[in-house]
């Protein structure tokens, strides 16, 4: 948590920068949350090829973010809708240019 935060202390609020239209590339879930937030929650509290279960997973950012910080993930969303945005998103990072392109912005 320092490294991410240039060496110091991580504080308990976090300022972090509002959902960007990049980040509803597939669409748009009503409660969908910036990829950086739950990079950073990834980031601090799993490792490395970790299982990442989010089991209402909406469109999936988790899921993304995951997947983007080399984690696997299984998600569970009872929407078709959402879980069609969540293929969609899914199926963006198999193109190498938008996958560096994504993971550079968190
Ligand atoms: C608040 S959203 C959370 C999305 C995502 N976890 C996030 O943090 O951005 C909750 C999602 O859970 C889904 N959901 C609600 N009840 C469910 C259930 N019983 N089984 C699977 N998904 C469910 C909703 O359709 C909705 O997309």
């Amino acid at each position: 948590m320092k490294n991410l935060n240039g060496g110091k202390q991580m504080k308990d609020v976090w300022l972090l920068p509002a959902i960007a239209p990049w980040e509803k590339s597939c669409g748009k879930h009503p409660t969908q949350k910036p990829l950086r937030l739950l990079s950073r929650i990834i980031l601090s509290s799993t490792k490395e090829n970790d299982w990442i279960l989010d089991p209402f997973s909406g469109s999936s950012t988790t899921g993304i973010a995951a997947n983007l910080l080399n984690r696997k993930f299984l998600g569970i969303e009872k929407e078709k809708e959402f879980l069609e945005i969540s293929k969609n998103r899914r199926l963006e990072l198999d193109n190498k240019t938008i996958f560096e392109n994504y993971k550079n912005k968190l």
